[in-house]
């Protein structure tokens, strides 16, 4: 765990002293981790004790039949006469912010999986470096694709990254998601790990990158390793962007997660770049999650 992050020095060491004074005044000492794969690890601060296991869950896994396709339209507030379009509308292509399927489906604490139980139903293995087993090393074909191309221009550019953790089902998101519940309780679990049936993983396309050091895995810190660096600057030439951004949780719903890509296009993953936008509740106009309703 990396939590003397701090002790690195220069600006990057002053922008985590600011990041983890934002958590400690924010959300308590213990939103540092995310993503993994595993139930969390122990926080110094944390007075729950941390799962021996994964803790199996009760919860029914919902029916997997397939949602109707919506409407390719963006956006689903509807229009006033002073509500600006969304800005993805003036792409010359456009998909659904519903069907999991679509890459533009948009996941968050106000937009649940239809079906609760989706599962891609062309998951593949990318031909990448990975640290992830079983389910975890998978994405759907169209992100395997996209994280093939991007990893292989990051080691060309002399950059280590590894597929840390791809697709993850409704059932492994249950075990993911009660475990961060049983170590730290259910108010600083949902900071940190999407509820089952809210989880990106569970589309395919999203994983989480580390960069085969571990020190900075999954801690704030791997926003300044040269794999997150890279992904940052370079992400949207293969169509991903950094999902859940710094200080942006008001709007995604979690805390920075670094790590944790997206795919949604290089047409729209560009297009948020060039025009700034952050987040995708901002550039698909839906409106911001920061909580479960
Ligand atoms: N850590 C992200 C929000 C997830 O659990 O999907
Ligand atoms: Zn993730």
């Amino acid at each position: 765990m990396c939590y003397d992050c701090d002790a690195a020095s220069g600006t990057a060491g002053t922008t985590r002293r600011s990041f983890a004074r934002f958590l400690a005044v924010g959300a308590g000492l213990t939103v540092l981790t995310a993503c993994t794969p595993e139930a969390p690890q122990a926080v110094p601060s944390s007075s729950a004790p941390v799962p021996a296991s994964p803790v199996p869950s009760p919860t029914p896994v919902p029916s997997t039949a397939a949602p109707a396709p919506e409407a390719a339209t963006v956006g689903e507030t509807p229009p006033s006469a002073t509500a600006a379009p969304s800005p993805s509308a003036a792409l010359p292509r456009q998909f659904s912010l519903t069907d999991p399927a679509s890459p533009w489906v948009v996941v968050n604490k106000h937009r649940p999986l239809v079906p609760a139980a989706y599962a891609p139903a062309d998951l593949a293995g990318p031909a990448v470096r990975t640290s992830a087993t079983g389910e975890s090393a998978l994405l759907n074909s169209t992100t395997a694709a996209a994280a093939e191309a991007m990893f292989a221009a990051a080691a060309r550019d002399g950059v280590v990254m590894v597929l840390a953790s791809g697709y993850r089902s409704y059932a492994t998101q249950v075990t993911t998601y009660n475990g961060y519940v049983a170590s730290r309780g259910q108010a600083d679990a949902d900071t940190a790990s999407a509820r089952p049936g809210y989880s990106e993983h569970q589309t395919g396309w999203s994983f989480d990158i580390a960069d085969g050091g571990g020190a900075c895995a999954f801690q704030p810190c791997f926003a300044d390793q040269p794999a997150a660096v890279w992904a940052k600057a370079n992400g949207h030439r293969f169509g991903f962007v950094v999902r859940y951004p710094w200080m942006f949780h008001e709007i995604t719903g979690y805390y920075y997660e670094p790590w944790h890509l997206r795919y949604i296009g290089v047409e729209a993953a560009t297009d948020m770049v060039n025009r700034g936008i952050n987040t995708l509740e901002e550039y698909f106009g839906v409106g911001a999650a920061p909580g479960y309703p």
